[in-house]
């Protein structure tokens, strides 16, 4: 029984199996980001059919500016590789100029030549979001599943759009994104937090766990206290990317300001 000020969860409410991600520290973003991408490039050259569980948001910018030099240079054959995004708004047409498919369009898929059908995005403007959903995970699964997830965390603790309260057992479906995720949104839609949707599509956290390996980027100041939380906090739906620690093949890539907490 918990003692009178402690949390009524003890340590045996945990999991039994909880892994140490791999974390390294770098000096700021932009070497987080030429880490990131070194991995990625790394895990293609291995296996030029891979498929990769990716990102939007500001953290993943560098790691896509410098995919998009080094592909340019190197030129590499991309007609293999398969990617899905993890997440999008919901009732936004996907050419709207915030939806993550115009973010991914503009950051990666339009300066290399990975072929359009390779891409795969949730369609924010599926009129069943459950059927959209359904259809993506055996995507996922018709492609051979994700070999590499790269993440990003919200402040909140949120991995894709899986907001606080997301099961270990969640899979991709429909969800109402937090007051404090859209303002953090705000920059895709010229700063108007009306604009920004309500609702959106996410994977959920069990395909992400599915995934063969996984690789979170954690850069600023803003994300130092939600990395911490990761590492050492309890494992619980109260902060999904905690729900990462029952991964054995974790690794967290951080600059130094997000490392300070
Ligand atoms: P950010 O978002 O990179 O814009 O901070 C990260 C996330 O919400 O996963």
């Amino acid at each position: 029984m918990a003692a009178p000020g402690q949390s009524s969860q003890s340590a045996t409410d945990q999991p039994e199996k909880l892994y140490l991600p791999q974390m390294t520290t770098y000096p700021d973003e932009g070497t987080v980001g030429q880490a990131a991408a070194d991995l990625v490039a790394e895990k293609l050259r291995l296996k030029p059919a891979s498929v990769l569980l990716l990102p939007t948001g500001r953290t993943p910018l560098p790691m896509y500016a410098r995919l998009v030099a080094r592909w340019r240079a190197e030129r590499p054959d991309l007609s293999p590789v398969q990617t899905f995004n993890l997440d999008e708004f919901y009732g936004l047409p996907p050419d709207h100029p915030g939806s993550y498919r115009t973010y991914m369009r503009r950051v990666l898929f339009d300066h290399l030549p990975v072929p359009s059908d390779n891409y795969h995005l949730l369609n924010g403007a599926a009129a069943d979001p459950t059927e959209e959903c359904r259809a993506y995970e055996a995507k996922i699964e018709a492609a051979g599943g994700v070999d590499l997830a790269v993440l990003g965390i919200g402040a909140n603790g949120h991995i894709g759009f899986n907001e606080p309260g997301s099961t270990l057992a969640s899979r991709t479906r429909l969800v109402t994104i937090e007051p404090t995720t859209r303002a953090a949104n705000a920059f895709l839609f010229d700063q108007r937090l009306d604009a920004v949707p309500q609702t959106a599509l996410t994977v959920g956290i069990a395909t992400i766990l599915a995934s063969r390996q996984v690789l979170l980027l954690v850069t600023g100041p803003s994300k130092a206290v939600a990395l911490t939380h990761l590492l050492t906090g309890p494992v619980s739906p109260d902060f999904p990317a905690s729900f990462l620690r029952l991964h054995p093949q974790v690794t967290i890539l951080a600059d130094r300001e997000a490392s300070s907490s």
